[in-house]
């Protein structure tokens, strides 16, 4: 297996104090995050309901770090533009929501944003086989959408090397997410599978030292 270039921390805000969220963005980026992530849900494809274009464009005033904006939603191709101008440096659609997935990617990508895809932890990876040579990223859920704070499905492990396999057998330049459950004691096993950006929300925003964890998590990750 090829070892991954760079491995990134992206905390995500779903855990933050939504009332102080420059705050916590401040905290995260000095305890060492490289992008922050964006969970969009729109209380239909997904059970929880978040946030908006309105708040990304507001974050991007106060952070330089990438925005890694997750689309949980059932109709992306209504909002893409807003999140585009927002100011979202990467954006992951969900496979389930997107009949026209090339023509959405394309869309993302001719605006020069990072074009993501995402799999639900029951969706094969095979319905992405067709479109890994056009993405930026693959995001594997490993949790059900809509909530944070759950545990990491251990089956998806599995999952994880299989799509590690799929992007280094036909050598695409993608860059392989994990997302769900993600803590300082899984995180090792999550990179030996293959990893290149772990997503993490109630093990640092739950945490009493957003530093201490990240540092931590980034030692197991090597
Ligand atoms: C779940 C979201 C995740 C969530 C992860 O639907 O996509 O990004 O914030 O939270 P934790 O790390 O707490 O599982
Ligand atoms: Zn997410």
């Amino acid at each position: 297996m090829t070892p991954p270039k760079s491995r990134k921390i992206a905390p995500s805000i779903l855990s933050a104090d939504f009332a102080h969220l420059a705050d916590e963005i401040a905290r995260v980026t000095e305890a060492g995050a490289d992008m922050i992530h964006v969970d969009v849900m729109d209380g239909h494809f997904v059970p929880n309901f978040t946030i908006g274009p309105p708040i990304v464009k507001a974050i991007r005033k106060v952070t330089r770090l990438p925005l890694d904006v997750h689309l949980m939603m059932t109709n992306p191709d209504d909002f893409i533009s807003d999140f585009i101008k927002a100011g979202s440096n990467y954006i992951t659609v969900h496979v389930e929501t997107c009949p026209h997935l090339h023509r959405m990617i394309q869309s993302i990508k001719e605006e020069g944003v990072k074009a993501g895809v995402t799999l639900n932890p029951a969706t094969p990876l095979s319905s992405v086989e067709e479109i890994l040579g056009e993405v930026d990223l693959l995001l594997i859920m490993s949790v059900n959408p809509g909530f944070g704070g759950q545990s990491f499905i251990p089956s998806i492990l599995e999952k994880l090397r299989r799509a590690r396999k799929m992007i280094d057998e036909r050598g695409a330049k993608v860059e392989l997410e994990i997302d769900g459950g993600i803590k300082v004691e899984n995180v090792a096993a999550i990179a030996q599978a293959g990893a290149d950006i772990f997503v993490s929300g109630s093990a640092i925003f739950q945490s009493k030292d957003y530093k201490d964890t990240i540092q931590k998590m980034r030692t197991a990750i090597g």
